[in-house]
């Protein structure tokens, strides 16, 4: 098992390269499924989601392989076998987005029902329903789902999902590319993962296009073909490093990311007090953490995009303890995303939780190491980020849950002047 150990109280300094977006080159990988042509993804990132979606694409028979520095090759010629195994769908939720895919193209999927992970009860109804409504069916026996289409394809529909989901945008909508006639998805998501994986399909030579505010048009055709795609870059990981600028109050510029897709986040930067510049063309952001002033405290609530990420609200929060007065975070997306603030408190923060989706955040509190244990992705960039600024030594385990989403996160830190390792325990 490894563990990371943190020195604190080191102002971070320097450039750091982000990554591609785990949360874009996962569907981006599905999406392969759709064409027996050869498809080429750059910019993937170095992370084990990644490396767990090609194992399981291999195991249906699929040619999966890493190319040189940071391309993926993927050829999906044929199925050996139609099945997605528990523990693959236990590790990485985002393996049930291979069933539009599968679907849209070899018309059967047998896959497990992701379940509930630490920040939710997470159902994927509304993907079920989308794939019902195009005409497929679906059982659900011991665990599983037992997916399979009509034997003369899958069929356009009209999808309007009660609540916004992003995978069940993206299900949909790729299912929908192989379709009989033309799919309407409503309530359709936003997010710019969304935008670059219709990016690729287009490329791809589907038929997709936003027509209103939350509406996307899918026109079905035949074939799609090869492509080519550079994945967008990783606004969750940028995130996680201008948190680790600002609360350090050290200057670091962040390059390969669009900082648009920052908005909300640097707004909050804004009414925190953190200084920033932006450079559209260059792909880059730079946070001024060393000019910072005092801190001020924020209400945040997060929402679907162009709102704040509920991606972003742990990382956020350690910010928020270092500011001056009260901040509150309201989280709207997951009913159990606040388990993070028990592990702050271990470290010193002063932390209320108002209930299980508000909480009070009350700073300024020097924070201290400790020896914490992450149980989510998220909440582990959290922790590193509180061990960042914390006085003295923090000895945190279960980081394989960061290298599930943070390309090689320590090596990066090192690169801007922390004191981290990875050690074996
Ligand atoms: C995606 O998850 C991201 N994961 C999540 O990032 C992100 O937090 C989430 O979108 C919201 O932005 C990937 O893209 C792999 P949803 P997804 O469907 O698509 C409810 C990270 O840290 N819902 O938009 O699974 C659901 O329970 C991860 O990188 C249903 O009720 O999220 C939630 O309350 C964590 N039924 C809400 O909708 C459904 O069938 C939004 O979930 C589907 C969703």
């Amino acid at each position: 098992m490894q563990k990371f150990v943190i020195i604190g109280g080191v102002p971070l300094s320097g450039q750091v390269r982000i990554a591609g977006a785990k949360n874009a080159v996962l569907k981006q990988m599905a999406a392969a499924v759709l064409t027996d042509d050869l498809c080429t993804l750059r910019n993937v990132p170095k992370i084990s989601d990644v490396a767990i979606l090609r194992e399981v694409m291999g195991d249906i028979g699929f040619e999966v392989r890493r190319t040189n520095g940071d391309g993926l090759e993927l050829r999906a010629r044929e199925v050996t076998w139609p099945f997605v195994p528990l523990e693959a769908g236990m590790k990485m939720r985002a393996s049930f987005i291979l069933l539009g895919p599968m679907l849209a193209r070899f018309g059967r999927l047998i896959l497990p029902n992701p379940g509930g992970d630490r920040i939710g009860r997470r159902p994927v109804d509304y993907h079920v329903a989308a794939m019902e409504a195009m005409g497929a069916t679906i059982e659900y026996r011991n665990g599983y789902y037992f997916a399979s289409a009509p034997h003369d394809g899958l069929r356009g529909a009209h999808i309007e999902f009660p609540t916004i989901t992003v995978m069940g945008t993206e299900n949909a909508m790729m299912a929908a590319t192989l379709a009989r006639g033309t799919t309407v998805i409503d309530n359709a998501a936003l997010e710019p993962e969304v935008d670059d994986l219709i990016a690729m399909l287009c490329g791809m030579g589907a038929q997709i296009q936003r027509t209103g505010e939350r509406s996307i048009e899918v026109q079905g055709v035949e074939r799609l073909h090869g492509t080519e795609h550079r994945v967008i870059g990783d606004r969750l990981e940028a995130e996680t490093f201008a948190i680790a600028a600002a609360i350090t109050r050290g200057d670091v510029t962040l390059t390969g990311i669009d900082p648009a897709h920052l908005g909300s986040f640097l707004q909050v930067c804004e009414r925190m007090g953190v200084p920033y510049e932006v450079d559209p063309a260059a792909a880059s952001v730079v946070i001024r953490g060393a000019a910072s002033g005092e801190l001020r405290p924020v209400d945040v609530r997060t929402d679907e995009y162009p709102g704040f990420a509920t991606d972003f609200q742990a990382p956020l929060s350690v910010l928020m303890t270092q500011a001056v007065g009260a901040s509150t975070i309201h989280e709207t997306i997951f009913e159990d995303r606040l388990d993070h603030t028990r592990q702050l408190v271990k470290m010193g923060a002063d932390i209320e939780l108002l209930d299980n989706r508000r909480a009070r955040i009350t700073g300024p509190t020097p924070l201290h190491g400790a020896e914490v244990a992450i149980a989510d992705l998220r909440a582990g960039a959290t922790l590193v980020l509180a061990a960042l600024v914390a006085s003295g030594t923090s000895v945190i385990s279960g980081i394989e849950h960061v290298d599930r989403g943070y390309e090689q996160i320590e090596a990066k830190l090192v690169a801007l002047g922390a004191q981290i390792n990875r050690i074996e325990a």
